[in-house]
């Protein structure tokens, strides 16, 4: 399917068939969910994909007993934990030694990335952050995300959310259907897949299944281009 179609027939269904999703389809979305691009190529996602009846039932109840959660055929949840840098970061090392990168970005990860990452025991490491890009920043120009475990959390929820939308593209690119959820009891889900609680954030659950004639509500619904576009 060519792109702009299937951006065009990915929509959010709330109610899905009975049809079975082949389990090649999920593994291809997923397949390309990690191609999305990700902070500094971290890679800090993981990806649930829940199979057994009983985890199954106990995540639509988590997901607030929604019809796209209940009615949905496959369920897979995307989580995001800034601590994963770790798990990428030897071979990341290595790909850059291996690869045309300049010397800079060896340095980048060897040193940068373990400083950026780092929160420290309850945070500890945020104040020496905080002053160091404060008074770098009056002098030139300096990344403003937040500083600590939410700064952290929120980089890599970019990512991974950058992942779900490879996901569902990929599933609509199948002739399949979805539903992104946040519709969730986010301490409940942790509990459910044993995620971390300190670090980690459920960023979506996404149910997927084929579409019911009546999947969704309606056509879709945008502002125009005019309103959201600002040409500066
Ligand atoms: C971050 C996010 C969270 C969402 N959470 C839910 C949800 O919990 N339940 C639901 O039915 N749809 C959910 N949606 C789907 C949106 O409601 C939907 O994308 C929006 O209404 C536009 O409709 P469309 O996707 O069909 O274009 C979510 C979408 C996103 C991106």
């Amino acid at each position: 399917m060519e792109f702009f179609e299937a951006v065009k027939r990915r929509r959010s269904i709330r109610k899905f068939t009975e049809k079975a999703v082949p389990n090649e389809v999920i593994e291809k979305a997923l397949a390309a969910a990690i191609l999305a691009p990700n902070s500094s190529n971290t890679q800090t996602w993981d990806f649930y994909w829940v199979q057994t009846p009983e985890k199954k039932a106990k995540l639509v109840k988590y997901c607030l007993n929604q019809s796209a959660a209940r009615s949905a055929n496959q369920l897979i949840v995307i989580v995001a934990d800034y601590k994963l840098w770790k798990r990428s970061h030897k071979p990341l090392i290595q790909w850059v030694k291996d690869s045309r990168a300049p010397k800079i970005v060896l340095e980048y990860y060897k040193k940068l990335i373990p400083f950026t990452y780092r929160a420290g025991f309850f945070n500890a490491f945020t104040p020496i952050k905080v002053c160091i890009s404060f008074f770098t920043g009056l002098v030139r120009p300096m990344m403003r995300i937040p500083r600590g475990t939410l700064g952290l959390q929120e980089v890599a929820i970019k990512s991974a959310a950058l992942a779900a939308e490879n996901f569902v593209l990929a599933i609509a690119a199948q002739d399949y259907d979805s539903c992104m959820m946040e519709g969730f009891d986010e301490w409940r889900v942790k509990h459910l897949l044993g995620l971390s609680w300190f670090s980690s954030r459920v960023v979506m659950v996404i149910g997927v299944g084929e579409s019911h004639e009546r999947g969704t509500w309606g056509p879709q619904m945008r502002l125009p281009l005019d309103q959201v576009v600002h040409k500066v």
